[in-house]
């Protein structure tokens, strides 16, 4: 019998085996640096000349991998190879394809140190965020197995005497799979395996910082049954090969996590119709986020302090979900504020792989510049009260930032930084924190922090976001318990992790016989 779906519990590293066991994993990783990677293009492993280089953003002197790249005549090989597996990956049962997924989960659970570990090296995570990064791709897994077992015979729909009604989904085609280094294992994995276990075969393009752990997933599902051809590994240039294997005229559908101008650019390109070309491409692109936690002045000041300071800062504030702007009602704003600068100060920002870590480095020197160019603007916009610094010397670390006194329309209040800065503004009362809260373009997440009902019930109906949460942080959405996609600007409300997700990658078809 099936076990009912419970997300992966995180692990205690207050647990003395638990730390051992995360520092075997870290000597793994170790052991890993410097190797070269092939791309998997119909299951042959085909090693370029040219590499992608990855390295540890906290030392940039450390090669995690070199991995080989694709150019346009492997993406057309690549191409080739997806739709030829397609025609037998299409009418392998939906029961056998959630079992590759089944058991590619108990792979990583049994190695998911090692798996963590990496992404302590590749993307700079603190032991907990990397934990909690390798838990997410385990949910991944066991959700849409599941979720695909329970869609496998479509949906119940009337039928008259005399006839007979189906309503079904089948696959879709070759997708193209294109995702983030900030969920480096999590979003890559999640948005890979619910094209395959739905009937796709997948090109997966993964950011080109952290793609040593996606090819430790193509291994993985390797190692767990799946056809060659179904997953073809094709790390390369954003810009160049994206835009290519988007305008394919073979290329079914897109799904995309990332930034609002790549998501833009990808979803304008994919609406043009190329020669050769058949359907209209669908596109899932899940984009950036100006996430907001709302202060009440009836509220739990140190749960608002906390919750502001932990969904800033995890992760060096570099999550889709990340607290960047603290509206907070005028009467509470000052002690807000003070115990949110205390809780700061003691931060530690440093090595991640050290288990005292809690803020690792940015990604790159891109991320460093782009940050350090915002909190330039911040001080222009606003009074800094903590941090501000930054230093490039071994790695790209920036120390957590907080700005006081901000107008909302401030540029800090409206784009996207993607680092560990946040803004402070203050409301005068609840009703116009809600406004400011939702004037920006974006729609991801948002918190509010409150012990009046009436407001919550407001906030429930009025904060325009796609992950709304009452009385906590505004990160850290569960597979399976919080589907997680936003609003306007921050995409097409997939609802990853949600029970409609799966059938973004499907098309119903209904069947009607005469009796
Ligand atoms: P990015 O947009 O720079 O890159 C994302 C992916 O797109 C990478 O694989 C990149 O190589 C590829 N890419 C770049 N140019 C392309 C092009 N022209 N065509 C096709 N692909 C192209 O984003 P990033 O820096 O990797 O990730 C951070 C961004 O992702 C932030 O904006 C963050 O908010 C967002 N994000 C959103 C979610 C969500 O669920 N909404 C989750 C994680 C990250
Ligand atoms: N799903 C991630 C979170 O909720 C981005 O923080």
């Amino acid at each position: 019998m099936m076990i009912t779906y419970k997300h992966e519990p995180f692990t205690d590293f207050s647990n003395e085996e638990n730390k051992r066991a995360f520092h075997a994993g870290l000597h793994w990783a170790e052991q890993e640096l410097g190797k070269d990677y092939p791309l998997v293009i119909g299951g042959d492993k085909i090693m370029t000349d040219e590499k992608i280089i990855s390295v540890n953003p906290a030392n940039k002197t450390e090669v995690v991998g070199r991995v080989s790249k694709t150019d346009r005549t492997l993406a057309e090989q690549a191409m080739a190879s997806a739709l030829e597996a397609f025609e037998s990956w299409k009418k392998v049962k939906p029961e056998v394809r959630a079992d590759i997924l089944f058991k590619a989960a108990s792979i990583v659970r049994r190695r998911k140190h090692e798996f963590s570990a990496l992404l302590v090296k590749e993307a700079g995570k603190p032991w907990n965020e990397a934990d909690a990064d390798t838990a997410e791709g385990i949910d991944f897994l066991e959700y849409y197995a599941r979720q695909m077992l329970a869609l496998k015979d479509g949906k119940k729909v009337e039928s008259r005497h005399g006839e007979h009604n189906r309503y079904e989904y089948i696959p879709l085609g070759v997708g193209i799979i294109i995702s983030p280094w900030n969920f480096a294992f999590a979003i890559m994995c999640g948005t890979t395996v619910a094209a395959i276990v739905t009937g796709n075969t997948v090109l997966l393009k993964p950011a080109s910082t952290t793609p040593v752990i996606a090819a430790k997933f193509v291994e993985v599902m390797e190692e767990a049954g799946l056809p060659k051809g179904v997953l073809n590994y094709i790390p390369g240039n954003g810009s160049e090969l994206g835009d290519c294997l988007v305008d394919h005229p073979k290329t079914r559908f897109i799904s995309f996590t990332g930034s609002r101008e790549v998501g833009i650019r990808i979803y304008e390109r994919a609406a043009v119709v190329h020669k050769g070309q058949i359907w209209l491409k669908r596109v899932i692109a899940e984009m950036g986020g100006k996430d907001t936690i709302v202060v009440d002045r009836e509220a739990d000041l140190e749960l608002a302090a906390q919750s502001i300071v932990r969904s800033a800062f995890g992760f060096s504030g570099q999550k889709c979900s990340a607290c960047s702007r603290a509206v907070i009602v005028e009467d509470v704003y000052d002690e807000v504020l003070e115990r949110s600068i205390e809780i700061t100060k003691e931060l530690t920002v440093g090595d991640p792989a050290d288990p005292n870590t809690f803020m690792g480095p940015v990604n790159d020197r891109q991320a460093f510049d782009k940050i350090m160019k915002y909190i330039d603007i911040g001080k222009e916009e606003g009074e800094l009260m903590i941090g501000g610094e930054g230093d490039d010397s071994k790695g790209y670390f920036i120390q957590p930032t907080i700005f006081a006194g901000v107008d909302p329309q401030a540029r800090i209040m409206q784009e996207e930084i993607f680092g560990p800065v946040v803004a402070f503004t203050k409301a005068e009362n609840f009703t116009e924190a809600l406004e400011i809260a939702n004037n920006t373009e974006y729609g991801l997440t948002g918190a509010v922090i409150s012990n009046n009902r009436m407001h919550l019930e407001q906030a429930r109906e009025e904060f325009m976001v796609g992950n709304l949460y009452l009385n906590r942080g505004c990160t850290g959405a569960i597979v399976g318990y919080q589907p997680f996609g936003g609003f306007n600007m921050s995409g097409t409300d997939s609802k990853a992790g949600g029970p409609d997700y799966l059938l973004l990658h499907m098309q119903a078809k209904t069947i009607s016989e005469m009796l």
